[in-house]
């Protein structure tokens, strides 16, 4: 065994290894780029351990077999988004998301819906987990027992490339999780770790009594208390190993590099499926360390840099997605050119929907103006809502300073959103409430959150006005599929056993077919929504300064407008303005002087005229193409 050394040596000795033994012209143009920078971050994770050396040279002939193994026509993909790096930044870059045997029973009705795809305009297309794993309640998949075999209820792993194949001729990437964190109690090296199966026993985090546990609990955070307390579950021989989620879902031991070296292979085996996003799922928790609260830690980012530099030698078209619901400040940290390069934005959506409630502009607008920009090469991914719960990931001192104290705040919020506090308009549901800290979650389709279930006048509004957020602050806009008919709540997932305890299940009803029927009926709620978010689909697409994520916040002077500016080329810039109040509010003229009077509605395509100020409805929102001066 041969540890690690630092400087070029180990280097030097894996790319000769590489050219003696025959490998590939450009994998080897690849690894002599990407080997030194996978080289150092080894050195960083396991500068300590006596077989460092060996783990790293062959993941780095895992890569090599990869590539030899990835189909033509992945690799020329390769080479054309290393030809246009920018290209999910485009203003046609459109992201659906939906459960495989909610929306279409199984993979083969998913490529039969390609044909409503192309008339949304998606181009790319997030599949929820859809991997072999436990019976019953699964996470709705996040517990993964085989990454190489999809779950025989909804097809096979043929079908998924094939699919895969089928997605790209219609211009549309496919987009799977890559949930690294953990894998089920299922997984084959989940049962060889608890058998003690040499070479298993350091896959997980298992120990033998309550010493480890209880130093490791003090500092880390309850995830899912519904569940279990703490980050730890006993195994029935009385050992106790880690479980961050749920108790079927052990998180893995990165501390060792095989774990490492294991799952890279599972990444690449996806990369050569045709997979083109990977959403790294639960990105925080990859790496622990006893006394902290086991987050976010700068190891975890070092991993996520080590599975990046693999991926740029094996399948360099790939993009990662991170999965990061917690602070603003922590969020970003994790999206780099090197590391992820799109990531969901939880603070924008949030705030979408604080603002709502609020009927107040003010924190949305100021995270717009002080925690948007990103670095280049790099995107956001905007949405609504998901498949999870929202949380309230707004920071408490950006709070402050609008002299609000973020504690009552979120328990407002949480109150707001389950329809208990006066004035609400939302049909949520609570998730993970928990009495010990006073912390919980929000669960409710954008429906249903909005106000529609409720009867309310404004939830059609406030759906679109949240969705025209999404469409225009920059980066991937990312639909949940099915609220574009304003599908509403399923509280049947209560009748499910394998559901009800878990109250996400309510936002991810089965697909509306009744909705899409509806879709081009004017006097149903889902015909005038779907009408309206289509038309700002278009628009949105026909419109390059919603491109790349440059934007400037535009002081309203109105607490319920939230408004900011999309600059273009030409001297132009695209004008966004939204009121989340329940009644019209406007933008004056003197506000306005600092643009030609002469604008443009891009929506409804009619000429403004600045000089009177701009008016917006009760939740209105408009786009108007706008000459600075
Ligand atoms: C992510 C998923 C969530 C899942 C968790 C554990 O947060 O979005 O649905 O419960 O990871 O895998």
């Amino acid at each position: 065994m041969t540890p690690l050394s630092p400087g070029s040596r180990d280097v030097a000795r894996i790319l000769s290894d590489l050219t003696t033994s025959g490998a590939d012209r450009e994998f080897l143009a690849n690894a002599e780029l990407h080997l030194p920078r996978l080289h150092e971050l080894f050195v960083r994770l396991y500068g300590d351990r006596p077989d460092g050396l060996e783990r790293l040279a062959s993941v780095v002939d895992l890569a090599r077999r990869s590539w030899t193994e990835r189909p033509r026509a992945l690799k020329a993909l390769d080479r054309e988004r290393e030809s246009t790096p920018d290209w999910f930044e485009s203003e046609r870059m459109l992201g659906g998301v939906c459960y495989v045997d909610r929306y279409a029973g199984g993979l083969s009705g998913i490529r039969d819906a390609i044909p409503y795809f192309r008339e949304l305009g998606l181009t790319y297309l997030h599949l929820m987990p859809l991997f072999e794993s436990p019976e019953g309640n699964s996470d709705g998949g996040y517990a993964v027992s085989s990454y190489r075999r999809v779950n025989p209820a909804l097809g096979t792993m043929e079908e998924l490339a094939e699919l895969a194949a089928d997605l790209r001729r219609a211009g549309i990437s496919l987009v799977v999780d890559f949930i690294f964190n953990h894998t089920s109690n299922e997984h084959e090296w989940a049962r060889k770790a608890v058998a003690g199966v040499s070479g298993f026993e350091d896959f997980y985090l298992i120990f033998p009594d309550r010493e480890m546990p209880d130093a490791y609990e003090r500092t880390t955070r309850e995830i899912f208390p519904d569940d279990h307390p703490g980050s730890f579950v006993q195994l029935d021989d009385g050992r106790w190993i880690w479980a961050t989620f749920y108790h079927f879902q052990w998180d893995l031991n990165y501390a060792n590099p095989s774990v490492f070296e294991a799952m890279a292979g599972e990444m690449l085996f996806l990369a050569n499926q045709g997979v083109e996003i990977l959403r790294m799922d639960a990105v925080a928790f990859i790496w622990k360390r006893l006394g902290t609260t086991c987050e976010s830690l700068p190891e975890a980012h070092l991993l996520l840099q080590a599975f990046n530099a693999v991926l740029r030698m094996a399948a360099p078209g790939l993009l990662f997605k991170s999965e990061a619901i917690v602070h603003p400040d922590e969020v970003v940290s994790y999206i780099s050119p090197d590391e992820c390069q799109v990531s969901y934005n939880p603070l924008q959506m949030a705030l979408t929907w604080e603002a709502l409630a609020t009927r107040d502009g003010r924190l949305l607008q100021q995270a717009l103006e002080r925690r948007h920009t990103l670095p280049e090469g790099t995107a956001w991914v905007n949405y609504v809502r998901s498949h999870d719960d929202i949380g309230w990931t707004f920071a408490d001192e950006d709070a402050a300073e609008l002299g609000i104290d973020g504690y009552p705040h979120r328990r407002f919020l949480n109150d707001f959103y389950v329809g208990r506090a006066e004035g609400s308009f939302a049909r949520g549901v609570a998730f993970q409430e928990n009495p010990r800290t006073g912390d919980a979650r929000v669960t409710g389709t954008t429906a249903s959150l909005a106000g529609i279930e409720a009867g309310d006048a404004g939830g059609e509004d406030r759906v679109v006005l949240a969705h025209a957020l999404a469409l225009s602050t920059g980066g991937i806009p990312l639909l949940y599929l099915g609220d574009e008919v304003a599908q509403l709540n399923d509280y049947g997932y209560a009748d499910r056993p394998a559901e009800a305890g878990d109250s996400r299940w309510v936002h991810r009803p089965f697909r509306p077919g009744r909705n899409y029927d509806d879709r081009t009926d004017a006097e149903t709620p889902a015909g005038r929504v779907y009408s309206r978010l289509s038309r700002l689909l278009a628009v949105r697409r026909s419109t390059p300064e919603f491109a790349g994520n440059e934007l400037i916040a535009f002081n309203a002077h109105v607490a319920s407008i939230v408004a900011f500016l999309r600059p273009g080329d030409t001297g132009f810039a695209v004008l966004v303005a939204a009121n989340v109040a329940d009644s019209p509010a406007s933008i004056d003229a003197v506000t306005l002087s600092g643009l030609h009077p002469e604008a443009l509605d891009l929506v409804a395509s009619t000429p403004v005229w600045l000089g009177g100020g701009i008016a917006l409805p009760a939740h209105g929102v408009r786009w108007l193409r706008v000459r600075v001066r």
